[in-house]
Formats: C-alpha cells, structure tokens, sequence
C-alpha cells in the first residue's frame, strides 16, 4: 500500500515580497504572498510601501472580523478590483443601507430555503456531461455552478446566455479583477479605472442582468432574490432599490457564489479521485441515505466532513484584507489608518499550531462529535460581513458531490492542479479526471 499523496499545496516565499514583487503574484496566485514562516507563527507583520500585519490565529482573525469589526472595513485596493461590477451593490454600499438590505436576502440561503432548491440542484448535477476519456472537470464544474447561482437568485427562466455569460466572467476574472499598482494609491475611483481598466466584458455582464431585471419588473413579483431586491422597501424613508442597484446586487450573488463554489467541488473532485478509499466510503454512505432533499444534510456526515476538510485546504478565499479606521493593537503589533491587516484563512487553516499533520487530506477531522469545532477553521468568515451564502454553498456542494459519486468513479488523469486565482483560490491547470460510470467498475 502507498501512502495518499500529499495534496498540492501553495508555494509560499521564504522571505517576504517587494512590492512590485507582491503585485505580480497577487495577480496569479494571490494564496501565495504570504512568507512560509506564518505556517508555525500566530502572526508576521513587514511593510511593503505601507506596514502590514498577516494574522493567522482564531483570536486576532476573530477581533478584526467580529468584535471589532466596525473598525476594520475592507481595504480599498479589494474595493477598487470589484467597484467596476458591483459598484452598487451592498458589498461596497456599507452602513445601514447594507446591513438592511443583506437582512432582506438572507432568508434565501437559509437551510429551508436551500433544501428547496434541493430537486434543481440535483437535475443540474445528473444533466452535466461526465466524459469517460480525461477531461478537465472544471470546465463542467464552472458552468454547473454558474447555472445553480442564476437559477436561484433569477430563476429557472432567466433566459440568460448561461455559455455567453460564462465567457464574459471569465473575462472580467482573468483581466479586470486582478490587483494592478494603481489599486495601492489613493486616487478617485473614477481615474482609478479610466486609467487602468478597459471595460472589456463589463457592458455584456451588466447587459445581460439588465435585461433579466427589466423582465421581471414588468413581469411582477416572484419569491427568489430577484424579487426580493425589486420589492425591498427601505424601513425609514421607504425609497426601492434602482435598477442598477438591483443588477449590481445579482452581480456580486453570482461573483461571490459561482467561482467559490466550482472552486470548493473542483479541489473536492481531485481529493476524492486520488483518495480512492475516502471515495468509496463516501459513495457507500450516500447510497445508504434516504433519498429525500433534507436527507443528505442529515445522513451523509462523512461528505459534509470532506467538504469542510476541503475548504480547511482550499479556503477559496484565502485571505480577507482591512484597513484600521483607527488605531489599534493586535497580537501585541501597533497598527493604524495606514496599515493592511491581512487574515490569512489559508495559513491558518494549514498552521501547525492548530492542525495535526495539516497538510494531509484528512476528513475525519470534521466527523461530528470527533473533531468538529476547531475555532481555527473559518472558510466563510465571521462577523457582520461574513458569508450569507454559507448554508447554501455547503448544501449545494453535498447535493452535487452525492449526485456525481451516484453516477461515477473519480480517478486521476493528469499532473495535480496547482493553486492559483486572483480573487479566489482556484486549482489551476486542470483538474484532470476520467470518470467511470460506475455499472462498468464492478
Ligand atoms: C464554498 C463557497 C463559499 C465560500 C467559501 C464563501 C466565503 C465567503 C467569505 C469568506 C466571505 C467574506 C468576505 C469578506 O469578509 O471580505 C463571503 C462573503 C460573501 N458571500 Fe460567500 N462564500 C461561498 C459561497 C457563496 C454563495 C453560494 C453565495 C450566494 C449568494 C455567497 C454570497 C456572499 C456574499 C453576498 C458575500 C458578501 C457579504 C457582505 O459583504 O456582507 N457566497 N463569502
């Protein structure tokens, strides 16, 4: 017997990067900026033009991100990559306005509302091709989780050009939300972008959006985050959401839930292909679970524990950067208006100093009543900007991971992807499978 293959891991640099250096690699693989040595540290702070402090302990992560939270607000350059597409939306539009308007949407991604979705998901997961031969699985991946976002926030008759759309983002993802060295200065966002971005796909994106917003406007009311945008009543002075705003509101759905989520299940796809025996066990426990859509969150405990040992590995965001309004101290640093808290979720989820063996693909960590509860485990985040969509993206991850280990065996066809991704960790490269209808593997 061999020993499982050490999952791919991020190469990190021995020291820390220049700024022109961090630049460069923030546009590739934004994972990779941080020195090694925040591995076995609880923190690391430099200065690159500006101080900065990389946390990578629950405790300071959790002052930033919850207790403090106020004083902390996302740093401007990820403001700057993401205003072009979602300049309206609540992610840049914070204060009351936000908070009101993320109360509004969160009953959609609550756990009743994502076992409705439950039928959808699964029609969409046994529509998507499987090829026999050695095929990239995130190119299905992408498209499959493209069109769950849409169905969902827009429904099922969007009438949106789901390849077209898939085209455009990707666009906007490998040209226009990458860190450039305008995004480091203080400049008005407007010149920001005149200067150094070209719209490219963006007219098409927001096109296409507005097209399905005016539908529905004239269409009437429906019951899904669409609706809910269009017919959301401020409580105090009772002015609607304009059309752009609802737009920009869809946009940053499908930003924030599409690419994290082909990310989680592209990484789950590879773990499990070259972990064969975790497979097998995980398909024998979804065969045994009752069918019904509420079933897999409650009789799969071993796919929700390789879910999460994934996104420990492979948080698809991978840091979350602050600027201090103030100053302040953390993990015994000073820190003020002008330096950049980085929470490493990446280092922290591989740090030596809270996981055994951290880089090993080990679900069983996650096994209720086993070793659940690690407070150093914090893919969605915490606090008041964390992830509404949390609930959902883990149930749409069972529902799609169970439906393909239904139909098919996994098995490595290719090199390992490597990490990469601007905005999200993603497994660049491919990850190269062959799937094996399983009525030919007995
Ligand atoms: C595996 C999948 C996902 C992961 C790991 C994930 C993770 C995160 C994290 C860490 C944040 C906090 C960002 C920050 O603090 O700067 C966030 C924010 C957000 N996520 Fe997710 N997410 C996922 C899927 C989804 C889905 C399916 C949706 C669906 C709509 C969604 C919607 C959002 C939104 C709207 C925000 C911004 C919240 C705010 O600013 O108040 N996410 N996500």
């Amino acid at each position: 017997m061999f020993p499982p293959p050490v999952p791919p891991k991020a190469e990190l640099p021995r020291r820390p990067l220049s700024l022109p250096a961090l630049i460069a690699t923030a546009r590739q693989d934004s994972t990779a900026i941080f020195p090694a040595a925040l591995l076995r540290q609880s923190h690391l702070a430099g200065r690159s033009l500006w101080p900065w402090l990389a946390l990578a302990n629950p405790v300071d992560a959790r002052a930033v991100l919850l207790d403090r939270a106020r004083h902390y607000p996302p740093a401007k350059p990820v403001e700057r990559m993401v205003r072009p597409l979602l300049g309206e939306s609540f992610f840049l539009k914070r204060g009351e306005e936000g908070a009101w308007l993320r109360r509004r949407i969160l009953p959609h991604f609550s756990t009743r509302a994502s076992i409705g979705h439950g039928p959808h998901l699964r029609r969409l997961a046994a529509a998507t091709p499987l090829p026999r031969t050695p095929f990239d699985a995130m190119g299905p991946l992408r498209t499959l989780t493209l069109r769950a976002i849409l169905d969902i926030c827009c429904g099922p008759d969007h009438g949106v050009d789901v390849p077209r759309f898939a085209r455009a983002f990707d666009g906007y993802l490998s040209r226009i939300a990458r860190l450039g060295p305008l995004d480091m200065v203080n400049l008005p966002p407007r010149l920001t972008e005149t200067l150094g971005r070209r719209p490219g796909p963006l007219p098409d994106l927001r096109g296409q959006i507005d097209s399905v917003v005016h539908r529905r406007m004239k269409d009437g009311p429906r019951d899904d985050v669409l609706g809910t945008l269009i017919a959301a009543r401020h409580p105090r002075n009772g002015r609607a959401l304009g059309p752009e705003e609802v737009r920009d509101n869809i946009l940053l759905m499908i930003l924030a839930g599409h690419e994290t989520s082909a990310s989680t299940l592209g990484w789950a796809h590879w773990l499990l292909a070259t972990h064969p025996e975790i497979q097998d066990r995980v398909r024998a426990e979804v065969a045994a679970a009752p069918s019904g859509p509420a079933d897999v969150l409650s009789a799969t405990p071993l796919l929700g524990a390789v879910i999460d040992e994934t996104l420990r590995l492979y948080p698809p965001l991978s840091m979350l950067v602050r600027r201090p309004s103030g100053r302040d101290t953390l993990a015994g640093c000073p820190v003020g208006r002008h330096s950049f808290v980085l929470v490493s979720l990446y280092a922290m989820h591989r740090s030596e100093c809270y996981w055994q063996d951290p880089d090993a693909f080990r679900p069983e960590r996650f096994t209720p009543g086993v070793g659940a509860g690690n407070p150093a485990f914090l893919p969605f985040s915490i606090g008041p900007r964390s992830c509404p969509g949390a609930t959902l993206a883990h149930y749409e991850a069972r529902v799609i991971l169970s439906a393909i280990l239904s139909r098919v065996r996994l098995s490595p066809a290719g090199p390992p992807p490597v990490t990469g991704g601007a905005l999200t960790l993603q497994p660049t490269g491919g990850v190269w499978l062959t799937a094996t209808p399983l009525s030919q593997t007995a």
